[in-house]
């Protein structure tokens, strides 16, 4: 039987410049999986812990304990363990650290064992990442479905130096008919928006936020915002509404101070960014909305789920905790889980994640964090399931487009025999 013989894991850099892991894991047959962890800046109270070293060397960011737990502790652990098994693999991960987040030996340093392993066992298997994690982790048929892309298009909110409190405006190709005429549209709007802002705002309009979404310099509100990436979509020849709606990421907990939301410099209660958020649907061919209310304020997404038609995606209400899903789909307070596998630590956690959801006729949106590197596994993963949704910020920034230039090599491995969702993104793909 093959063994997991060496794990070597190496303090590395994300996308900001803040260190994170990367790990090898070896396999007897040789065979090598390499896995690098990303890292939110909005992340939700509940979150699985990242281990950082504390003190001064990297403002004390460094991750050379978590490091040192993956060499030692958990590269004896998984010596005995069956690689070809990701239910083993996460099991015995977890009961390394039981502690409550994975805080002990760090959620960053577990889950990049727990990637690692799924890609050496896919290597081992001679199989394509995405087919391992369907065919074999989740157990479905080998039929596929690419995403649509939801893409990060202005950044604001903690990502950007900008007077917009909300995070993300994202555009959704759905006109599309296929993955590569997605992305191509997204990369055409992107482009027209950036020319637009420029003649509009000047030169320092050109510069990106975290996600590589435009910095919106200049730009004062969340309408000036949604008007002109309206006006790029049109500009760029598509229509809005029938070829390209809209999202935003409020991540609404960053400007939620002693219950009022400051935005549009405006103190709001939650009654009255509720309805701000209805005004802005009936403005804007608005379809997705994510973190409207602070990450605590489960009575107040449920509200807005009960008003509105539109996809209400929980991110820092849920945090990917297959707990913390079923009480927000006991009390309807989304239609739509964000799945980030770091939020919770381990591939069988974030894949039991959107079980959930998809059972309870959930939609699931893959998604990326603001601090990124040049992995890949989400967009594996977003195949993997067949969520018909990902998230990796603006068609810019390798960080963000390698994820989606992977989904277009997983589109020509294909031969295009696969699915996309196109206006039907909000489906429930779970018989797929
Ligand atoms: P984060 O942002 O990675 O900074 O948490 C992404 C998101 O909120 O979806
Ligand atoms: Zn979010």
């Amino acid at each position: 039987m093959v063994k997991i013989t060496r794990i070597r894991a190496l303090e590395i850099l994300d996308s900001r410049g803040n260190p994170t892991l990367m790990t090898k894991v070896t396999l007897s047959d040789g065979v090598i999986g390499v896995a690098k962890v990303p890292s939110g800046a909005s992340t939700g109270i509940h979150e699985a812990v990242e281990l950082r070293d504390g003190g001064t060397r990297y403002g004390g960011k460094g991750v050379t304990h978590a490091v040192k737990n993956v060499n030692t502790v958990l590269a004896e652990v998984m010596g005995s363990v069956n690689p070809l098994s990701q239910k083993d693999v996460d099991e015995s991960l977890l009961k390394a650290d039981p502690s409550k987040g994975k805080g002990k030996l760090g959620a960053n340093a577990i889950l990049s064992v727990s990637m690692a392993t799924a890609v050496a066992a896919a290597v081992h298997l001679k199989m394509e990442l995405f087919e391992y994690l369907r065919t074999k982790v989740i157990g479905k048929n080998a039929k596929y479905l690419l995403p649509v892309p939801l893409s990060n298009v202005i950044n604001g909110g903690e990502h950007a130096g900008n007077e917009l409190a909300i995070q993300e405006f994202k555009i959704l190709p759905i006109g599309a008919k296929t993955y590569p005429e997605g992305l191509r549209c997204i990369s055409e709007v992107y482009h027209t928006l950036g020319k637009r802002m420029i003649k509009r705002y000047g030169r320092m309009a050109k510069h990106v936020g975290d996600e590589g979404g435009y910095c919106g310099y200049g730009l004062k509100h969340t309408k000036n915002a949604l008007e002109e990436i309206v006006g790029a979509v049109e500009e760029a020849g598509y229509s809005p509404g029938r070829d390209v709606v809209l999202g935003i990421d409020a991540a609404a907990s960053a400007f939620f101070k002693e219950g009022k939301y400051t935005i549009d410099g405006k103190k709001l209660d939650a009654s009255e960014l509720l309805e701000m958020y209805l005004d802005l649907e009936r403005t804007f061919p608005l379809q997705t909305v994510e973190d409207p209310f602070d990450e605590e304020a489960f009575g107040d997404f449920a509200e807005y789920v009960k008003e509105t038609k539109i996809q209400v995606i929980t991110d820092d209400l849920t945090v990917s905790n297959p707990e913390i899903v079923k009480r927000a789909i006991k009390e309807k307070a989304g239609n739509a889980l964000l799945l980030k596998v770091n939020q919770i630590g381990s591939v069988t956690e974030a894949i039991e994640a959107a079980k959930i959801a998809n059972d309870a006729g959930w939609g699931v949106v893959v998604s990326h964090r603001s601090g990124e590197t040049g992995d890949t596994f989400i967009s594996d993963l977003s195949v993997a399931l067949g969520t018909g949704q990902l998230k990796s910020g603006a068609p810019a920034r390798t960080d963000r487009v390698e994820k989606y230039n992977r989904l277009l090599e997983i589109y020509d491995l294909l031969d295009g025999k696969c699915g996309y969702p196109g206006s039907k993104f909000r489906t429930d793909w779970r018989n797929y």
